[in-house]
């Protein structure tokens, strides 16, 4: 029979899974449960933080359906979805880095002609981004597909606003023979997570905000290239150093550039003032 004592019951956890068949399940709940005991002796947790911190995770699952989802919000703030990002996208040879995918992305986005904007409600500031999409090797890549969402003026993605119309701010573009891209959006806006549940009242108890700083967010693929997730930053926001889900890269973050000029803007349909980016992505060959 096992002496569960203070000093042995790891170790005793640890044996009752030995004959797990699965090699990898085993490696992560031995480490799991090591480092969750380790944890609990370091802060000496008490009988009262413990039943806090179940019921924090029972509000946190039941806090979840369709449209929320809690528990990658919480893996977001506490900075476990970029860390598993970076170790899954450890780009060489000058890929464009990767960020949060967001619980946000809705498959089946319009595929757009060049140029074309992607706001339905004609409501914030349009952007024009524009750039080429390329090979590791500077080779441009034709028919590259950048799928592309962001929120509205007010900070909302469609989904989350009744007042929008269904896939407003979404779109699909290709690249032509050079490589080349083009779109029109909106200059984004910072905007707030959702701060009504569990995740909000820890950010609050950690003296935190929940703000993410303004960003578009981009999934660009092409046959034969390693996918990413990414995002285009707008330099000067104020919550670049602070982003509630640690998304931010220094190489992400760009000008916005503000253009007034009346013949400029009327080549896009557009009436000044409107911003223009400049951005080439970079992706990395396939391995065969
Ligand atoms: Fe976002």
């Amino acid at each position: 029979m096992s002496n569960n004592t203070e000093e042995q019951i790891t170790q005793n956890v640890l044996d009752s899974i030995a004959n797990t068949p699965n090699p990898r399940l085993k490696q992560v709940m031995s480490s799991l449960i090591s480092h969750l005991h380790a944890f609990i002796r370091e802060v000496e947790l008490t009988q009262e933080e413990w039943n806090l911190g179940i019921q924090f995770l029972t509000r946190t699952g039941q806090m979840c359906d369709e449209k929320r989802q809690e528990f990658i919000l919480l893996s977001d703030v506490t900075g476990v979805s970029m860390l598993v990002d970076a170790i899954n996208h450890r780009q060489p040879g000058g890929a464009t880095e990767s960020t949060v995918f967001g619980p946000f992305y809705r498959a089946g986005a319009p595929e757009l002609p060049p140029g074309a904007s992607i706001s339905q409600d004609k409501r914030g500031e349009p952007v024009v981004v524009s750039g080429r999409v390329l090979s590791t090797d500077g080779t441009p890549i034709a028919g590259a597909l950048l799928d592309i969402w962001e929120t509205d003026e007010n900070g909302l993605y469609e989904q989350q606003d009744p007042d929008q119309p269904d896939m407003n701010l979404r779109g699909k573009f290709r690249t032509d023979q050079q490589g080349r891209y083009c779109f029109v959006g909106i200059k984004p806006v910072s905007y707030s997570i959702p701060a009504d549940g569990p995740v909000g009242q820890l950010l609050r108890a950690l003296a935190r905000h929940s703000f993410r700083p303004a960003h578009i967010h981009l999934l660009i693929s092409a046959e034969g290239f390693v996918p990413v997730t990414t995002h285009l930053f707008v330099k000067g926001d104020p919550y670049l150093d602070s982003d509630a889900v640690f998304g931010t890269k220094d190489s992400l973050v760009v000008d916005f550039v503000r253009r007034d000029s009346p013949e400029e803007a009327a080549r896009y349909h557009l009436t000044p003032p409107f911003y223009t980016v400049e951005y080439d992505f970079v992706l990395q060959p396939a391995l065969l």
